[in-house]
């Protein structure tokens, strides 16, 4: 594998410490995101052509904040390699370098006008005023022999520096948030003017190292466990594996009754004829899904029941593959960023990291974890997906939430109301896609109101269910707005859900944003 231009983003607990090393990504260059206080060895191995030291909730004076050795001044020093410090990052480098941080009565949130007061390279092709984005109590108030205050704000009069025979930057707002206007461009200027980095990271290269780094942790022997729910996350992850190890992966996909039509047949043509998976387990447990859920209303329930169900399936098949292959040593999951962030366990590498999909098996089966996709965002997993050969369907579907159907039917589940369910949406998603829209919606689905009301078929009454349309767009689905689709297709889904599905005589469609609504019903 050869050597790329890596830049290294040091991390001291900023929220946006994951998205400085996406942005990097983005202008093409490898990033790596690594604890503030790595040893230094392991950084001079990387040899990174430079360095950006994040954001963090702390203060640099107060005892027990995080800093850097004596030992990194030294080898940035020697290597002259450039750093930029953001927010935290900036506060640390004046701290240690012989300047002053103090706290500042008036803190700095949101947006902010910041004025450019010295024409530099690192904020070059910005207006002489530009809209950031602040977020800080603490700032510079004196700063070592060599360094140049580049801009000021209105309460803030040192929002970024430079020391150009050093090659140590620093700026106070964040560059690599969208609020932030020209902040990409400043990134930019880091890494092809300052840092001069040759943009040469592909997706493929990616690919190339993580493989490469899956290999050499499982060696030539041990078997890895991954339970596959033929979602774009633990495909990707799944392909990702196989690739490393072959046929020492074991994917185990389980049927909870609670899937969509046809799905767990698609998902095993796609792996073991598609993608020529050998150990791809089946295990049909519609069953017992079903007679647990019997009679149970409550969504959390209900939610709390399949998880904990899908433990057990889980379990058991792992156990009775253990027994036939005792050389299984890992459990895989396909957790990339946002999950970990839902679950708070971003900022150390070893932090215990809980499962989105409660996927955590017991502490004496001994199995390690291992999460290849724990760093990127679900766009860079779906393009990683795509170079993988992961047919574009698979990887471009809606997300689809992990109690699946039983949170689509209003209280108690029965097979009756499941297979409903499934004919409306599957008729539902065909109009979708044949309109040539599908790619565009973050989610489109049909709910199971357990309603009844009157309607006339031919010349008779009908007395039947109540199915709800459920359209929406959406970046990450923090935020929603139902898709304005152009009536005539919204005419014709309900037409063809009400004529072809028996037991269905009504459809509305959902006009709630989120928030204050969710996406899904339950
Ligand atoms: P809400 O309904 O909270 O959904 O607006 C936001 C996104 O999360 C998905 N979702 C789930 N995914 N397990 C999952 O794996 C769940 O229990 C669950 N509930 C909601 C939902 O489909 C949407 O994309």
């Amino acid at each position: 594998m050869k050597n790329m231009d890596t830049i290294i983003v040091l991390d001291f607990g900023g929220q946006y410490c994951h998205l400085i090393a996406r942005r990097v990504r983005e202008l093409g260059v490898y990033s790596e995101i690594l604890p503030f206080d790595i040893d230094i060895n392991k950084l001079k191995k990387i040899a990174p052509k430079g360095i950006i030291l994040s954001g963090g909730p702390s203060s640099v004076y107060k005892e027990g904040s995080p800093q850097l050795s004596d030992e990194f001044y030294i080898y940035i020093s020697e290597e002259k390699i450039p750093v930029l410090g953001i927010c935290y990052g900036l506060h640390l480098l004046i701290h240690q370098l012989g300047g002053t941080i103090e706290a500042h009565e008036s803190k700095e949130y949101g947006k902010t006008k910041l004025n450019i007061i010295k024409s530099s390279i690192l904020l070059d092709s910005l207006e002489k005023e530009e809209v950031v984005w602040m977020s800080h109590g603490d700032q510079v108030k004196l700063m070592p022999v060599g360094f140049e205050i580049l801009a000021e704000t209105e309460t803030c009069p040192i929002a970024a520096y430079g020391n150009t025979e050093k090659h140590i930057y620093g700026v106070q707002f964040h560059p690599e948030v969208v609020h932030t206007a020209k902040g990409n461009q400043v990134l930019d200027n880091f890494i092809s003017k300052i840092i001069q980095a040759k943009k040469e990271w592909k997706f493929e290269d990616w690919i190339e190292r993580k493989i490469e780094e899956i290999k050499n942790k499982i060696g030539h022997e041990n078997r890895v466990i991954l339970g596959l729910s033929g979602g774009v996350d633990s495909s990707v992850a799944a392909v990702l594996l196989h690739k490393a190890i072959g046929d020492r992966l074991h994917n185990i996909f389980v049927n909870n009754g609670l899937l969509r039509k046809n799905e767990e047949i698609e998902v095993q043509k796609t792996f073991r004829e598609k993608l020529s998976f050998k150990n791809f387990h089946y295990v049909d447990a519609e069953e017992l899904f079903l007679e647990k859920l019997r009679g149970v209303e409550d969504p959390e329930e209900k939610r709390k029941i399949i998880g904990h169900t899908f433990i057990k399936v889980f379990e058991k098949k792992t156990i009775d593959l253990e027994k036939a292959y005792p050389n299984i040593k890992y459990l895989a999951h396909g957790t990339i960023y946002p999950d970990r962030v839902e679950t708070s366990a971003t900022s150390k590498s070893s932090a215990k990291i809980k499962s989105h999909h409660n996927l955590t098996l017991p502490d004496d089966m001994m199995l390690e974890i291992i999460e290849p996709l724990k760093d990127l965002y679900k766009d860079e997993v779906r393009k990683i997906g795509l170079q993988l050969g992961i047919p574009k369907e698979l990887i471009l579907r809606h997300p689809f939430p992990g109690p699946g159907l039983a949170v689509r039917i209003i209280g108690v589940i029965d097979k009756e109301k499941l297979d409903i369910l499934r004919e409306a949406d599957r008729i539902l998603i065909s109009e979708i896609k044949n309109a040539g829209i599908y790619e565009s919606l973050w989610q489109a689905f049909c709910v199971f109101l357990p309603l009844k009301t009157v309607g006339i078929m031919g010349d008779f009454r009908t007395y039947e269910y109540l199915c709800a349309i459920r359209i929406v767009e959406s970046k990450d689905a923090m935020t929603a707005n139902f898709a304005k689709l152009d009536w005539e297709l919204l005419e014709r889904i309900g037409a063809r859900i009400i004529n072809e599905v028996k037991g269905i005589n009504r459809v509305v469609y959902d006009i709630s944003n989120k928030p204050p609504s969710t996406i899904e019903f339950e």
